[in-house]
């Protein structure tokens, strides 16, 4: 499903070559209008989420959740930053991602826990804006507060937070956001991408 959200992105953003235009509609919005989102669609984030590769399909990634107006709800707002609080306030859902840092089959530890975690929130993200809903991820949170407040055992990594929700509009945002509501651009291919070694 295409929504204004993500067709902005698809006009604003110019590619060198080809992509599937799920992957250049997602962007991170931070208008969100508050309304509910259904467990069938959010169940479905959390599915695509699972289908992400990882190393020995180890499936290092937890997902914790709070619904807006529930129980569990401030104790995760609580968490973040006031920054990201005055936007995310309108989320309908925040997620908290995590990883399990040891593998299960032997327990040694995993090198890719976070990257193979980061593997499912896009999965996660990619599934959001093809419905469009928007999921915004976070790092502007306390992560200690966190794993006390969420119980998360030493064994597993806090690594970000989602919020998620239906679009909003620009004008709901306070002033200084506004500006920043646009799809973001991207460093051009030859800065990341090097045949045969590595170049500055
Ligand atoms: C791990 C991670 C942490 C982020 N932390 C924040 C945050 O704390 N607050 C915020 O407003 N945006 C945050 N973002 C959003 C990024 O700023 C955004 O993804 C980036 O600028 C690229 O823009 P786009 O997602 O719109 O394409 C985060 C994104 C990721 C993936």
């Amino acid at each position: 499903m295409e929504t204004t959200y993500t067709k902005k992105a698809q006009k604003q953003r110019k590619t060198n070559y080809p992509i599937n235009n799920v992957i250049l509609g997602r962007w991170s919005p931070r208008a969100l209008s508050g309304e509910k989102i259904s467990d069938e669609e959010l169940f479905s984030l959390f599915e695509a989420a699972r289908w992400a590769p990882s190393s020995y399909n180890n499936q290092p990634w937890r997902f914790l959740y709070a619904k807006q107006n529930s129980k569990h709800w401030d104790k995760f707002f609580n968490l973040m930053v006031e920054f990201n609080q005055g936007w995310a306030k309108n989320a309908a859902v925040l997620v908290v991602a995590i990883s399990k840092k040891n593998f299960e089959h032997n327990e040694k530890p995993s090198r890719t826990h976070s990257f193979d975690t980061g593997a499912a929130w896009q999965n996660l993200a990619l599934e959001a804006s093809s419905r469009g809903i928007v999921a915004h991820g976070m790092e502007g949170f306390d992560y200690e507060k966190t794993r006390v407040s969420l119980n998360i055992p030493e064994g597993y990594n806090v690594e970000m937070m989602i919020a998620i929700g239906k679009e909003g509009k620009k004008d709901d945002l306070p002033e200084d956001l506004q500006k920043n509501e646009v799809p973001s651009q991207r460093k051009p291919l030859k800065d990341i991408v090097f045949e045969g070694h590595f170049r500055l």
